[in-house]
């Protein structure tokens, strides 16, 4: 028997018109700065958008942006609070601060859960940020939301870069839209992931040099906006968006 949450997930999700998921194969990339800052971003190009932490290791995102204590509202399902614009929606609202240390089945189940009593507002984009890596909870969404697209953080880590390549090609076997490949706390520019994410075929949508004043400017949305990080994060998102 189909599960019937998944239908309402469905319908849930059908005031969205884009879902990027941003994901890397390795942890510790910049996944949720850059998440939490596309989605500020986005929002103030006048754009709907929403927010979803889905980190099960660490939900991080209220961390980044400051979001405080707004929290959701139940009205015949959650209403994620507005931030700076944006709709947030964090497994942290159901965790707290306590560790989360789900596995397989608990995790399909808390995906599910929170997929399907959100109600997102009419929004162009649904930023989703990841938990690193090929695990359960990547798995479930790719299942779960099969119009997902992906959004790729790496760094010039060769080690790091072998990961994506993985993350790729799983991917691809599964025929998932890939919007590109970001690169992130870049010290000097080589060119070589440009060169590699060329060679496969997909698009290289920018580097962002590493930012010592990313750190301080953590937890504070304005800040964070106006940081060098930002900047760079915007000019490789623009090949995204319509002009
Ligand atoms: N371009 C950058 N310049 C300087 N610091 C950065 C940059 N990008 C990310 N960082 C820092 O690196 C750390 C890791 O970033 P973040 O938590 O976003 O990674 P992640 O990929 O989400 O990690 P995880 O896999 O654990 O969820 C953070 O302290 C963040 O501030
Ligand atoms: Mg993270």
């Amino acid at each position: 028997m189909t599960d019937p949450r998944l239908e309402i997930i469905d319908r849930r999700l059908s005031t969205i018109d884009h879902i990027i998921a941003v994901c890397s194969g390795k942890g510790g990339v910049g996944k949720s700065v850059v998440a939490s800052t596309l989605s500020l971003l986005l929002a103030r190009r006048g754009l709907e958008v929403g927010l979803l932490d889905l980190d099960f290791t660490c939900p991080a995102t209220h961390l980044i942006l400051g979001v405080g204590d707004a929290t959701p509202e139940e009205e015949r399902g959650i209403v994620p609070p507005s931030f700076h614009g944006v709709e947030y929606m964090s497994l942290i609202y159901y965790t707290g601060e306590r560790p989360t240390p789900l596995r397989g089945g608990d995790i399909t189940n808390a995906i599910i859960e929170i997929l399907s009593v959100t109600r997102w507002g009419r929004l162009s984009h649904l930023v989703v940020d990841m938990p690193p890596g090929l695990g359960d909870a990547t798995l479930d969404l790719m299942r779960l939301i099969p119009r997902m697209e992906f959004l790729i953080v790496t760094t010039p880590s060769r080690i790091a870069f072998q990961t994506v390549r993985r993350l790729i090609e799983l991917l691809r076997e599964a025929d998932r839209v890939i919007l590109g490949v970001l690169e992130n706390m870049v010290l000097e520019s080589s060119g070589r992931i440009r060169g590699e994410v060329e060679a496969m075929g997909l698009k290289y949508l920018g580097f962002i040099p590493f930012d010592p004043k990313l750190e301080e400017a953590l937890g504070d949305a304005e800040a964070l906006l106006q940081t060098d990080f930002a900047t760079s994060l915007n000019a490789a998102v623009s090949s995204l968006l319509p002009d």
